[in-house]
Parts: structure tokens; C-alpha cells; sequence
């Protein structure tokens, strides 16, 4: 029997867990198990294979995956044919080990080796195979840009630009599970854009664990700037998302390319972490908060109306009530439109979690509370401005909680819901007005 004919017929259900790289390799993941003949299942009880992509960035992230697994065991006593497979950070970190403590795992596959998924899944044995494919890749990049993808939306698509992480910031473990800085080239990439731009795609979000790292790799003088530019080119892609920024490799001139661009969005995901020079030094960030608020007033006159949202980490090691109160004052001053706040968590293997005076959970608990507070202060604050104007937006849908509400975003990712007109559909750019900003969410009318 061929591989397909073994799959006729069949269905996957994939899960994916933590970032927007692992939403787009889960694309690849399901292109893969298509091509295998594999259709999409509607609940995950009635699939023949499970593949849930993980994430390994916080305990609460790996805790939530050993959960489902549980499910999944249940499901798996019932239909002893069901594969399990285990695929992303938390296969990379893990390897071997997830099914020495879980046989019910069937293959663990790393990220950088989905283009092995259609052998390992179609062997007629990978059924208790114990298949674990993890080891270094060398042709990563090149095999990750010919997988074919099942896209979730026919308007906004994934197009990732590098692999891995050079940063070593001293509290993550993406750089160990993720492996150094690989870029995909302009070519490759102004390709898939235009494909995508070919097919009717409105919006593409170029993803990287610090874009602004972008062609470093090459040593030829590429860079971040660059590439804005050869996309900026591309016909029918109306707006060009980018994650996550890094204040690090950030240049002048790379501000520059962005503010120039028709197409690059108003919205810039800068994370600062903290708000102490001794902290950011002690988490290996490579700036101080006065090179931060620099390169933001740069960004700012160049782009008045950009939208900016950070990622803060509270209790990591050795944070004192100071140090706190900094990160505090910075968010009062900085005026981020939201930010993402964790709680540290220790990650075996980091340096970090080998630090002294680490912080006790009720104070990271108190000190994660006092963040919110101030940030949804003023982000309710810098969402009142915007009552009473006129954006433009990409409408996404009806809203889960109330189908006659509709929402899409703003070039700077503000959400904004309006009530359905008859007309409206998926991919529209329409013009909006705002009434009632909340902190999460606007409300609008059409016009
Ligand atoms: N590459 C991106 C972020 C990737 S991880 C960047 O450098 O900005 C996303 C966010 O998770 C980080 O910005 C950080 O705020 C948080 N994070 C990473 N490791 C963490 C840890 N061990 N504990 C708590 N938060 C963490
Ligand atoms: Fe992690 Fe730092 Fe790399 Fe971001 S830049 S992925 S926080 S090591
Ligand atoms: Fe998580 Fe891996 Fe992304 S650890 S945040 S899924 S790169």
C-alpha cells in the first residue's frame, strides 16, 4: 500500500500551545498529514491521529499539555489505534523521555523535523513506534519553506522569516530548544508572499523570535530593513505584520524602512521585560531602559500613531521592591497601549534557575497584581483617545459571544466590534468609527 491509500479516509485533530510560530508550524504540521490523504476531524475524539504542538516557555505551558494528555489516554483506552504524537518545544526539550514516562506517546517529533511527520506517520508499525526525531537539522530552513500548509484563514496567513534565537536571555529556554538564528532568504520569502498575495491574502504577519535579528545570519550586510523593503513591493498584501521586535538589533535605519512602508502596521511589539537596568543586565537583555525609551521616541517620531505593546517578567531573581517600583514607574511613563505580564518562571537548564534569591510566589503573585493594575489604567486611558475617530479595519468575523457583533482590527491590532450590516463579510476593509473604548476591547459603528 502507498502512504496514502494507508491514510484514506482518516482524520487528524491537532492542538496547538504557545506562540504564533507554533500556530504557523501547526499549519505545516496539518499540510503534512493532508498530503498524507488525513482530512480535518471536528472533535478530537473522532481522530485518528492527535498531534499537539507544544510549548515549553513557562510551567504553566508544559502543566497544561500534560493535562490533555490525560484526556487523550482515555480517548486512547477506548480506540487503541488512535496515534499520539507529540511535536514542538516541549519534543525538543523532552525527547525520549515524554515517552519513557508516557508510553502512550506514540512519535515525538522537534520542530525542525515536521518534514519527517509523513514517514513516521505513514509506516503501517508507527503505532507504539516509539519514534523520536529531534536531532540537529542542518537543512532546517530549507525544509521547512517547501512543507505545504493548510492555512486556518483565507485573509490573514503566518510567513515565519528566521528559526531559533541567539540571545540567551538568562530566564528562557528558547534558544536551547529552538537553536541558533537561521533566516530564510528575501527570495524565499517575497515568494510565499506573493503566493499568498496571489490567493487573496490581505494581511501576512512575518514571525521570528527577534525579526529585528533578521539576515544577520547571512553576514553580507542583509538585514530587517531590507526585507520591509522587498515586501513593501509586492502587490496585493495590504498590511505587513512582524513579531516580536527586540530592542537589541533594532537600528535607525530599520525604523526608517518601516515608516516609509505603505504596508507595515502601526503596531510594534517592543517586550522591555523590566523596568531596572540591573535587572535587564541580570537577564542577559543587552540594553538599558535609556536605550529603550530612545529608540521608542524614535519610533514615535517617526510613526505618531503606532501602537505599542511590551511583555514585562515579574519575580525574577533578586528583584527587589525598587527594582518593582521601576517597572511600575516605566509603564506610567512609556504608556504602552497593553502588556503582556508574566510571572518568572524557572527553567531547568537556564541560568536563571540556578540564581539566588528567588522570589517567593506571593510576591510574585502581589507584584504580577500591581503591574496589571497600572497597565489596564492606561490602557483604558489610551483607548478613550481613540472615541470619536474614524479607523480603518479588516473585518474578521462575528464575535464568539454575540453573532450580530462583528469585530476586525486596526492597522495598530486594536480590536474594534460593530453590529453586522447585511454586505459585510470576511476580509472587507471597511471604516469604522469608535464610540466606547474599554481596555480590551473597542465598540464602533460602521460608516
Ligand atoms: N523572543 C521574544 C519572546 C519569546 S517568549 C522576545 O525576546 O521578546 C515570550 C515572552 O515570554 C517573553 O517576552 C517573556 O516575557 C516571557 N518569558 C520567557 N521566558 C520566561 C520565563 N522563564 N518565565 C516567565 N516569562 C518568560
Ligand atoms: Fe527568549 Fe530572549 Fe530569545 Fe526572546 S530574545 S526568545 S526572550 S532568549
Ligand atoms: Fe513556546 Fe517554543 Fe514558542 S517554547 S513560546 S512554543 S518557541
Amino acid at each position: 500500500m502507498d502512504k496514502e491509500q494507508l491514510s484514506m479516509g482518516k482524520k487528524y485533530y491537532t492542538i496547538t500551545y504557545g506562540c504564533q510560530m507554533n500556530e504557523s508550524d501547526t499549519e505545516r504540521i496539518n499540510g503534512q498529514l493532508e498530503e498524507l490523504g488525513y482530512r480535518p476531524a471536528e472533535e478530537m475524539e473522532d481522530a485518528d491521529i492527535v498531534i499537539m504542538n507544544t510549548c515549553s516557555v513557562r510551567q504553566n505551558a508544559e502543566e497544561k499539555v500534560y493535562g490533555k494528555i490525560g484526556e487523550i489516554k482515555k480517548l486512547k483506552d477506548k480506540n487503541p489505534d488512535m496515534l499520539l504524537g507529540i511535536a514542538g518545544c516541549m519534543a525538543q526539550e523532552n525527547k525520549g523521555k515524554l515517552i519513557e514516562r508516557m508510553p502512550i506517546i506514540d512519535f515525538v517529533i522537534g520542530p525542525y523535523h515536521i518534514h519527517d511527520l509523513k514517514d513516521i506517520v505513514s509506516k503501517e508499525n508507527a503505532r507504539g513506534g516509539h519514534v523520536v526525531k529531534t536531532e540537529r537539522n542542518p537543512h532546517s530552513v530549507e525544509d521547512y519553506s517547501e512543507l505545504k500548509s493548510v492555512r486556518k484563514s483565507k485573509i490573514f496567513a503566518w510567513v515565519p522569516i528566521m528559526q531559533g534565537c541567539n540571545k540567551f536571555c538568562t530566564y528562557c529556554i528558547v534558544p536551547y530548544v529552538r537553536g541558533r538564528e537561521i533566516s530564510r532568504t528575501i527570495d524565499d520569502i517575497s515568494n510565499e508572499i506573493q503566493t499568498l498575495a496571489d490567493e487573496g491574502y490581505k494581511e501576512v504577519t512575518l514571525l521570528g523570535q527577534n525579526v529585528n535579528s533578521y539576515g544577520l545570519d547571512f553576514r553580507n550586510g542583509t538585514d530587517f530593513g531590507d526585507l520591509i523593503r522587498a515586501i513593501d513591493k509586492i502587490d496585493g498584501i495590504e498590511r505587513v505584520r512582524y513579531m516580536t521586535s527586540h530592542p537589541r538589533d533594532m537600528t535607525f535605519e530599520m525604523i526608517d524602512a518601516m515608516a516609509e512602508s505603505s504596508k507595515v502596521v502601526r503596531h510594534m511589539h517592543l517586550p522591555v521585560q523590566h523596568g531596572s537596568n540591573e535587572m535587564l543586565k541580570k537577564m542577559n537583555r543587552g540594553y538599558t531602559i535609556e536605550h529603550f525609551k530612545e529608540l521608542l521616541s524614535y519610533v514615535r517620531s517617526k510613526m505618531p500613531d503606532i501602537v505599542v505593546t511590551t511583555d514585562l517578567i515579574t519575580g525574577f531573581p533578586g528583584e527587589t521592591e525598587e527594582m518593582h517600583q521601576e517597572t511600575l514607574a516605566l509603564l506610567k511613563e512609556v504608556r504602552f497601549d497593553s502588556a503582556y505580564t508574566f510571572i518568572y518562571s524557572p527553567r531547568t537548564g537556564t541560568p536563571a534557575a540556578r540564581m539566588e534569591d528567588q522570589i517567593d510566589s506571593d510576591t510574585k503573585h502581589r507584584r504580577l497584581q500591581e503591574l496589571m493594575d497600572v497597565e489596564n489604567e492606561v490602557s483604558l486611558e489610551l483607548n478613550k483617545e481613540m472615541e470619536g475617530k474614524t479607523y480603518s479595519i479588516i473585518v474578521e468575523g462575528p464575535s464568539k459571544q454575540d453573532p450580530m457583533n462583528w469585530y476586525g482590527r486596526t492597522s495598530g491590532n486594536k480590536m474594534i466590534l460593530f453590529p453586522y450590516k447585511e454586505g459585510i463579510s470576511v476580509g472587507d476593509i471597511v471604516d469604522v468609527k469608535v464610540d466606547t473604548a474599554q481596555t480590551w476591547v473597542l465598540k464602533g459603528e460602521l460608516i
